[in-house]
C-alpha cells in the first residue's frame, strides 16, 4: 500500500514497484485514487474492469461509480431483503445506503480482499489507502456485528417477522468479511507512507503512520520522493535555498522514520512513461533491497 498526501507520487511508485514485482509475479496494481491516473498512463480504460497492461500485471482502477455498481451486485439484495421483512420499505432503500458516506471506501476494501483471497495473485499493489474515517469505521462494524451477533434473546423476539431471510447468518457473512478486511490489513500488508521534502507532506505522513501504528497495520517505511540535487542548485540563491529547506525537511523526514525504512527518490526529469521515467523510478526504489 501506498499512502501519503495528493501529489507526492503515491501512483508513480505504486506503479513502479508494480512492474517491478511483475517481474517475479503475477501481480494485481489496483488505484483508489478518486483521480487515477492508471488509464494515462497505461493508454487504455481501466475504469470499468481488470485489464492486463503488461505481462504478468493486471491493473484496475476502482472509481466511485465501479465500486457502487459492484457493491449493488454483491450485497444490495441482502440488505433489501432484511430491512424490507420488518420495514415497510421500497428498493430506493437501497440507493439511500448507497449514498452513505463511506459505502465506497469501504467496499474497495472488499474489492481488496476478494482479490487477494482468489489466490490469482503473488503481490497486490494498492495505490492510495483508505482514509482514517474508513478505518475507524471498519473497527466500529467490527464491534457492532459482535454486539448484534451476542444478541440472541432478541433473534428470538424478531425471528417471526423475517421469511425468508436468516437474519444472524446474514449478520454472520457481514461479520466474517469485515474480520477477514482487518485480518488482511494487519497480517497481509505494508504499507509505505511518501512524502515529499516539505513541511506539510511530511506532517501529514507522520499522522498517517501514527494512524496505522494505532489500527495494527505495518508502516514498512517512508519515501522522500522529488529531493533536489546538491549539485543543481549550487551557484544561484534561489535553489540554494531551496535545497537548505528541503534539507531542513529531509531532516524531519528522518526523524519521524525513525529506525523504520527511508528511501529517497531524486526530482527528475520526466513523467509518467512505463519506459523510462517509471523504470528509473523503480530502480532507485528497489536500490539495496
Ligand atoms: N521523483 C519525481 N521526479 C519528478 N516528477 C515526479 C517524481 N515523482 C512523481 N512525479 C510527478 O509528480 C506528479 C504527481 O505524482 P503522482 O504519482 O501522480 O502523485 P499522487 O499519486 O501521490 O497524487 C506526477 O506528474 C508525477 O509524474
Ligand atoms: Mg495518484
Amino acid at each position: 500500500m501506498f499512502t501519503g498526501k495528493g501529489g507526492v507520487g503515491k501512483t508513480t511508485m505504486s506503479v513502479a514497484t508494480a512492474l517491478r514485482h511483475a517481474e517475479v509475479g503475477k501481480t494485481l496494481l489496483i488505484s483508489t485514487d478518486p483521480s487515477g491516473s492508471l488509464s494515462e498512463i497505461f493508454s487504455r480504460p481501466l475504469d470499468r474492469k481488470v485489464h492486463t497492461v503488461a505481462a504478468n500485471l493486471d491493473a484496475v482502477e476502482l472509481t466511485r461509480k465501479l465500486v457502487l455498481d459492484l457493491w449493488r451486485d454483491k450485497f444490495a439484495e441482502d440488505i433489501y431483503s432484511v430491512l424490507s421483512s420488518f420495514l415497510p420499505v421500497g428498493r430506493e432503500i437501497i440507493d439511500y445506503i448507497e449514498g452513505a458516506p463511506g459505502i465506497d471506501e469501504e467496499f474497495m476494501l472488499d474489492y481488496l480482499l476478494t482479490a487477494s483471497e482468489s489466490g490469482d495473485y503473488q503481490t497486490i499493489i494498492w495505490d492510495t489507502a483508505p482514509t482514517v474515517t474508513t478505518l475507524n469505521l471498519l473497527f466500529v462494524q467490527q464491534m457492532f456485528y459482535s454486539h448484534l451477533t451476542q444478541a440472541h434473546k432478541l433473534y428470538f423476539k424478531v425471528k417471526k417477522v423475517f421469511n425468508n431471510v436468516d437474519p444472524l447468518a446474514l449478520i454472520n457473512r457481514w461479520r466474517s468479511l469485515t474480520e477477514r478486511i482487518i485480518e488482511l490489513l494487519q497480517n497481509e500488508t505494508s504499507a509505505w507512507v511518501v512524502a515529499n521534502p516539505e513541511p506539510l507532506p511530511i506532517e501529514q505522513a507522520s499522522d498517517i503512520a501514527e494512524s496505522f501504528n494505532d489500527f495494527g497495520i505495518e508502516v514498512k517505511g517512508f519515501i522522500l520522493n522529488k529531493l533536489l540535487p546538491e549539485e543543481l542548485c549550487q551557484g544561484h540563491p534561489f535553489w540554494q535555498e531551496k535545497y537548505r529547506n528541503q534539507q531542513k525537511c529531509r531532516k524531519k523526514m528522518q526523524q519521524v522514520a525513525d529506525n523504520r525504512q527511508l528511501k529517497e527518490i531524486p526530482d527528475l526529469i520526466g513523467d509518467m512513461q512505463v519506459d523510462g521515467f517509471l523504470k528509473d523510478v523503480a530502480t532507485l526504489l528497489h536500490k539495496g533491497s
